[in-house]
């Protein structure tokens, strides 16, 4: 059997793994192709593109998930952490149902908010105020914005490589269509670096935000002394620290901040909260929130016509009331633990490491500790890229760049399954069992995609089936 050593021929792995995909896919890659017509790359959520084309899903159930080809996935991703209660979960739907009964739309105060700002209100002690937004996005506008007015400055301090939403990303420096903040940089768990960067801006700087964990920038936990040294100098220099804990909170009953035992002015939530649909909540203080007290002869408007949309408003309370015990979330947590203890166990020696905390999980192909985004420098993108299509052949989703959400519905069963098709994937990828016969072919041919204007349009021959996942095009109809 011809094996190819070392990864010297990456691009043809990936070419053949690109190739292999497109063809199981066909409704895919036509919806794709129709999408494209009207919506730029045929996309409306960036993160979710991948090449050649970008998985559809058709439905889902539980944990499982099935493309609009009849493939059958175990959903390892748990919408970037808003999945937490997995796809189907019967309080939550019933909820749901009950709202719409009542009516879409209602144009007033309804009978779920103050329900579900209350259970928040006592689950996290940063909260003595909250209110409700459409996004995690919006959530953190709000808070930074209201930062900016209590403090009268205008710029806020954030770590390189943050993710606080579409206009607050970081990665890169910044992104172009950033909301227009004045923004300053920080590294993270750089303490006595990030302590100088605050205090040489402490008088413009109007707010702190940060994750407990970054999320999206590779599940990386900060240091705890990192944390405790922002609270201590934005308390000394009158900077409100926000606590971005969109993702975070499902770390423990009380969120991650207060894990760490700090607590910030302010804290953001999104995600999973609002029961899986459209939601983000911001709160902290009382003096600060009350800002927003229409009563005020000073009050700030934060509007927002679906703020209180009694779906999300009826999921949500459903979801903390009926489904999420403190035993249900530690022990999501404690199985992410042993997630990632087992998957280091079987990265490790093919050069890649599990990063995170809890139920979030970072998957990265380098060899060196991960403090800190830039860590991530160095990765090979195109080794994430072909464990990701790795996976799916092997009926397992995650995030394209190695992220990994447990929802409650993941057995230890499918941690099991997933841990071994990492396993067997940078396994065969190492050359210690044998690799894709197409890209052995192709290898030996000397065809790469430097012969093709690009890697995913090049002819690759056919390939042995070796597929895993189930077809379930029945459940289509
Ligand atoms: C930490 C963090 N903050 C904010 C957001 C933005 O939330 P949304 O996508 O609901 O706007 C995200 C989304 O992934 C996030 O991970």
């Amino acid at each position: 059997m011809t094996t190819i050593a070392g990864r010297a021929d990456l691009d043809v792995e990936l070419l053949a793994a690109r190739q292999r995909y497109a063809e199981r896919r066909p409704v895919t890659a036509r919806m794709h192709e129709e999408a494209r017509e009207v919506m730029p790359g045929g996309n409306t959520r960036t993160v979710l593109y991948h090449g050649p084309f970008p998985l559809r899903m058709a439905r889902g159930w539980g944990s499982r998930l099935v493309d609009v080809d009849g493939i059958e996935y175990v959903d390892m991703l748990g919408e970037y952490t808003a999945g937490l209660y997995g796809h189907s979960q019967a309080a939550i739907l019933d909820a749901v149902r009950a709202a719409m009964d009542d009516g879409l739309s209602l144009a007033g105060h309804n009978v779920y908010e103050g329900r579900l700002a209350r259970l928040l209100v006592d689950r996290y002690p940063a909260l003595d105020l909250v209110r409700f937004t459409n996004s995690g996005t919006e959530a953190n506008l709000m808070a930074v914005s209201l930062a900016r007015v209590v403090t009268g400055r205008p710029a806020v301090a954030v770590a390189y490589g943050g993710y606080h939403g579409g206009l607050l990303y970081f990665g890169g420096g910044g992104s172009p269509v950033n909301a227009p903040y004045e923004t300053v940089l920080m590294t993270f768990n750089d303490i006595e670096g990030s302590r100088a960067v605050l205090r040489a801006n402490a008088d413009r700087l109007a707010a702190v935000v940060v994750e407990p964990v970054l999320g999206s920038a590779g599940c990386i936990p900060a240091d705890p002394a990192y944390l405790a040294m922002l609270r201590e100098e934005t308390a000394s220099l009158g900077i409100m620290l926000i606590f971005d804990e969109v993702m975070t909170s499902r770390l423990s009953p009380e969120g991650a901040g207060a894990a760490y035992g700090v607590t910030p002015d302010l804290m953001t939530l999104g995600k999973y909260l609002g029961g899986g649909l459209s939601f983000g909540a911001f709160g902290g203080r009382a003096e600060l929130m009350r800002r927003f007290d229409p009563t005020a002869p000073d009050a700030l408007p934060h509007a927002g016509t679906f703020n209180n949309n009694v779906l999300t408003m009826a999921a949500g309370v459903a979801g903390l009331t009926k489904v999420l015990s403190d035993e249900a979330l530690l022990e999501l947590n404690a199985r992410g633990e042993r997630m990632r203890d087992r998957l280091n166990e079987v990265v490790a020696p093919h050069g890649w490491i599990a990063t995170g905390r809890g139920s979030m999980v970072g998957l990265h192909p380098v060899t060196h500790p991960v403090t800190r985004p830039e860590d991530l420098a160095d990765a090979d993108d195109r080794l994430r890229e072909l464990l990701f299509l790795d996976l799916l052949e092997r009926g397992y989703y995650m995030a394209r760049r190695g992220f990994v959400a447990l929802s409650l519905e993941i057995t230890d069963a499918d941690v099991d399954g997933f841990v071994d098709a990492v396993r067997d994937s940078l396994r065969e990828r190492s050359g210690e069992r044998p690799v894709d016969r197409v890209a052995a072919d192709l290898f030996e041919q000397g065809v790469g995609p430097a012969e093709g204007p690009r890697a995913e349009e090049a002819t690759v021959g056919r390939h042995r089936a070796g597929m895993r996942a189930r077809d379930h095009r029945s459940v289509l109809k």
